[in-house]
């Protein structure tokens, strides 16, 4: 709803007031639905705060049997017939249904109606409002209708206005049928509002009869309607188009006009939207443009010159998209320029100074700029929004300069590596007492700044990634109990931050503190904070048990207390938390049973309970998760046999119950495809006992196709709130993936009791990067289906009974990086080409029988090794060339450099892997 609009219906009754005499007495007919249609509702005073209004009035309560109508507030009546023409009940606290025989429908003279801003409960709107055949204007925005718009509505073929939909509660939707008849129908239209209205069925054939109303459509508005296709640009072409907002409707795409535009033009928004092309220079014939946001569009190439001869722009909005090159030289001297928003873009060289201050809103973040921090933004006084994160921009700056913003209420300098901002200040100074929103991360900031105490509206406050150090001062611990009763962010993470943890207030939706050395126990009044929803304390020192009273946040969707020090039991009720999507108590020493409670239609997706004591059985309820993508129970003391009724669990793609006291044969229950997404198998240091999990193996479809287009490969989890990691074993070493690729692919059944012989269905898992089934009883040759395990880049069969020859189609493995085959009873001559020639005497060790390089032993001249290879070779589609130049250093070890690597040594393999990687 654009300003116009607004002041069009603020000023509507007085309009028509100007024009009715106050002589007209009102129709008995009319009174009586007025009346009856004023006691179908309830008056709830507290709507005005749901639709964050200034305030609502009550106006039926000014109506009264036995009075004139005509004087009632928000009716007009027809000054001869005295019939009710115009009802303006915008904002009035009505509540309740809207019924099908509601006696509005029988006010047949009514010319306007608006009833915005008021609460029907998700009613429909009835096909009698198509009798209301003389309206005009009909506003039913923000009023909480639903369902579809009934087809009658083409019957009002004098609508001027119409506003339906308005907000995300809007459940309203329109047929195609019902769309084309109102178009073809309603030719006067000038105003058509429908933001939020579900139009997904709406075709671009349907959408371009708009172009119909050429004559009269003045305003356009089809925000978040769901809109697809391509519009054609006739649109912007429309000769009296004033308004056009079709802002956040990601399908839909189309190109802006190379000419020809609706001159009349003064605001467009298209941002996010999928918009492409150029903008032409002919834009610049939009005289009246005044507003144009772009942003999160697909537009590339220049930003037109011409827009400098638009000297009446008061906002634009260019973010998100892929315009490029420097920030053209006339936004810095717009004079009635208000709002410039170009973040996230690819803008290269330095800021220049500002001539002209008129500017209130500037975002300049995510882009190449470089150079100085100019200092003529300081002048621009009128400054209430000041985005400047991730640039290249540099040299020194001191914070308190800041402090000339008057009106700031949004400060974002965080991710500027090279600019040294000076924190300290000899002299006090107070930032402006409208900040709500300050964004200081990564900045260098090595003391608790107190520029903060003073800033009584703080609704948000990232300070992380920084050094501070030292305990939190006493003066935040008070501002967040008593002051603060807006705040809903705070992020203090990735600080060197000691003593107690800070108590959340009440209100608080976002709770960041993880990665500080903060010790103690949690306590319970920090479980008040009942709108919790992101609450990580993960990488601290704390101890004692999580507080029983934890179970107050049950709206929680993230849940991350990992790697602390905390004791006792997990509490019951966290498997009861209805949002809950992430569980992450790992690495802590919490003991007992896993809570069994876990209910159907859960929203969990991640759950890590690994390194802690937790001992019994797993609880059968595990198999309510639906959702789960990420069970980690590793490193704990569950006795238990394999949980084979987790196989249905459809979205499961990890799943580690390494270092546990499982025990038993590993067998198919009987689902049809079990496990079918698992990437992450991992039962190694267990008692499992009995022949490979064939059944399972050959139904691991997760990791059997390869997705070729690994450029574009992904990692689990929210990234920005939470990333799903993973500690894997690779020749054992353990190595923690702080977040998991969607390729990563791994099995691991080392250190059990398996025994039987190596399976040829192993061969099938193409997409498997590592395996290891080291230290178990398997017997048998390896099979030459494991040349097909092209992306497998570690292979451990090491300290089994496996014999015969290493067959020669493993040189088909061009990312091979890690081999061990030790300790077992391999003989004959060991292959040569391709990775084998990189792999050391340790890869062969305790095998006796083997001879060839690199092992000393020689082999038999006379034996006929050259032809036996390239037999296999050929056979699999590869010739000597490509093996030659094949390999390679794998994807994965290259994406693995920087993570997190926990070794006791260095070993050689990985020091030549970097190597690789890095040449
Ligand atoms: C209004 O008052 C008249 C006369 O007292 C009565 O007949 C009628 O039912 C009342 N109407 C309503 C809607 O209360
Ligand atoms: C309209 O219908 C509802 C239920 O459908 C009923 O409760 C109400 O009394 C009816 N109102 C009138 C004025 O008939
Ligand atoms: C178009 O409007 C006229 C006048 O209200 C009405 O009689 C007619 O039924 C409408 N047509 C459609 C298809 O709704
Ligand atoms: C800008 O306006 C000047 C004159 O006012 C005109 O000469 C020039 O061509 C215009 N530039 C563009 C790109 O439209
Ligand atoms: C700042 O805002 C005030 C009040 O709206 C206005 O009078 C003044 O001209 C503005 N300053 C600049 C530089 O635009
Ligand atoms: C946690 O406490 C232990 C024992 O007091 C100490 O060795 C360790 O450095 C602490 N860790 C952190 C992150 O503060
Ligand atoms: C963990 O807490 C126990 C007491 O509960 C303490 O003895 C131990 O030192 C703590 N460990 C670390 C690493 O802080």
């Amino acid at each position: 709803m654009n300003i116009n609009n607004i002041l069009f219906w603020l000023l509507l009754p007085y309009f028509i007031l100007a024009s009715s005499s106050s002589s007209s007495f009102c129709n008995h007919h009319d009174t009586s639905a007025l009346l009856l249609f004023k006691n179908s509702f309830a008056l709830n005073t507290s709507l005005q705060y749901y639709y964050g209004l200034a305030s609502c009035s009550s106006k039926t309560e000014s109506w009264k049997n036995g009075t004139d109508c005509c004087e009632w507030d928000g009716v007009t009546c027809d000054t001869i017939s005295g019939h009710v023409i115009g009802l303006d009940l915008s904002c009035s606290n009505l509540q309740g249904q809207l019924h099908p025989n509601s006696t509005i429908f029988s006010l047949r003279h009514l010319q306007q109606l608006d009833l915005s801003y008021n609460d029907f409960s998700g009613s429909s709107l009835y096909s009698a409002i198509g009798d209301l055949v003389n309206l005009m204007h009909l506003n039913l925005s923000h009023t909480l209708l639903s369902g579809d718009i009934p087809s009658t509505i083409s019957h009002l073929s004098k609508l001027r206005s119409l506003h339906l939909g308005g907000d995300y509660q809007s459940m309203m939707r329109v047929d195609p049928y019902t769309w084309n008849k109102l178009i073809q129908n309603a030719t006067n239209l000038r105003e058509l509002s429908l933001d939020f209205v579900d139009m997904s069925y709406i075709r671009e054939s349907s959408l371009s009869l708009l172009t119909n109303l050429s004559s009269s459509l003045i305003s356009l508005s089809l925000s978040f309607t769901e809109l697809q296709g391509n519009l054609s640009s006739d649109i912007l072409s429309l000769p009296n188009l004033q308004q056009l907002d079709l802002s956040f409707n990601k399908d839909l795409g189309g190109e802006l006009p190379k000419s020809n535009w609706s001159t009349p033009l003064s605001y467009l928004d298209l941002s996010k939207t999928a918009f492409s092309g150029n903008i032409s220079d002919s834009i610049a014939h939009l005289e009246s443009l005044n507003e144009i946001y772009l942003g999160s569009c697909n537009f590339d190439g220049l930003i037109p010159s011409s827009l400098f001869n638009l000297t009446q722009f008061s906002f634009i909005d260019l973010s998100f998209n892929k315009l490029v090159g420097p920030i053209p030289y006339w936004c810095y001297s717009l004079p009635s320029l208000l709002w410039l928003d170009l973040n996230n873009n690819h803008l290269t060289g330095s800021i220049g100074e500002f001539s002209s201050y008129s500017l209130e809103f500037l975002s300049l973040s995510n882009n190449k700029l470089q150079g100085n921090f100019p200092n003529s933004i300081f002048e621009l006084q009128n400054l209430t929004y000041l985005s400047l994160s991730s640039t290249d921009l540099s040299g020194h700056l001191d914070f308190h300069q800041f402090s000339k913003f008057k009106n700031l209420f949004y400060l974002e300098l965080s991710h500027n590596s090279l600019l040294s901002i000076n924190f300290d200040s000899i002299a006090d100074y107070f930032l402006s007492p409208n900040l709500k929103y300050l964004n200081l991360s990564s900045c260098n900031i090595n003391s608790f700044p107190k520029f903060i105490a003073p800033l009584e509206d703080l609704v948000a406050l990232d300070l992380s990634h920084n050094s501070i150090r030292g305990s939190i001062p006493q003066w935040f611990h008070e501002k967040l109990l008593h002051s603060w009763k807006n705040i809903s962010y705070i992020d203090l993470s990735f600080n060197k931050l000691q003593g107690d943890l800070p108590i959340p207030p009440n209100g608080i939706h976002y709770f960041l503190v993880s990665n500080n050395e903060l010790t103690g126990n949690i306590p319970s009044a920090m479980c008040n904070a009942s709108s919790l929803k992101i609450l990580n304390l993960a990488h601290n020192n704390l101890t004692g048990p999580i507080p029983s009273a934890m179970c107050n946040a049950s709206s929680l969707l993230i849940l991350n207390l990992a790697q602390n020090n905390l004791t006792g039991h997990i509490p019951q009720c966290l498997g009861t938390f209805p949002s809950l999507w992430a569980l992450d108590l790992q690495k802590n020493n919490l003991y007992g049973n896993i809570p069994a409670n876990f209910s159907k239609g859960n929203a969990l997706e991640t759950i890590k309970l690994n390194g802690n004591q937790l001992d019994g059985q797993l609880p059968r309820c595990l198999a309510h998760c639906t959702n789960l993508e990420v069970l980690d129970l590793a490193d704990n003391n569950i006795k238990d046999t394999f949980p084979h009724w987790l196989e249905s669990l459809q979205e499961l793609q990890v799943l580690s119950l390494r270092s546990n006291k499982f025990h038993g044969v590993i067998t198919c229950f009987g689902a049809k495809h079990p496990f079918p997404r698992l990437r992450i198998f991992d039962v190694s240091n267990n008692s499992f006992s009995g022949s490979l999990p064939a059944s399972y193996i050959k139904n691991f479809q997760g990791m059997m196709s390869v997705n070729d287009n690994q450029t574009g490969s992904k990692y689990m989890g929210n990234q920005y709130f939470y990333n799903d990691s993973v500690v894997v074993v690779m020749k054992g070493q353990y190595m923690e993936l702080q977040r998991i690729l969607t390729i990563f692919t791994t099995i691991d059944l080392s250190n059990n009791m398996f025994e039987g012989e190596l399976l040829k269905v192993l061969g099938e898992l193409h997409s498997l990067k590592g395996l290891n089934l080291s230290h178990n009883a398997i017997t048998g040759t390896i099979p030459r289906s494991f040349g097909n395990l092209r992306n497998l880049e570690w292979l451990d069969l090491s300290w089994n009974q496996l014999k015969g020859e290493i067959p020669v189609s493993l040189i088909n493995l061009n990312f091979l990086a890690v081999l061990n085959l030790s300790q077992n009873q391999f003989e004959g001559i060991i292959p040569t080409g391709g990775q084998f020639n990189t792999f050391g005497n340790d890869s062969y060790a305790g095998n006796p029988m083997l001879c060839g390089f690199p092992l000393s032993k020689s082999c038999n001249k006379d034996e006929d090794w050259p032809p036996h290879s390239t037999f296999h070779i050929e056979e699999s589609g590869f010739g000597w060339k490509a093996v030659a130049v094949g390999y390679a250093c794998g994807f994965l070890f290259g994406m693995l450099l920087g993570y997190n690597v926990f070794m006791t040594g260095k070993p050689q393999w990985l020091a030549r892997l970097v190597g690789c990687v890095l040449n």
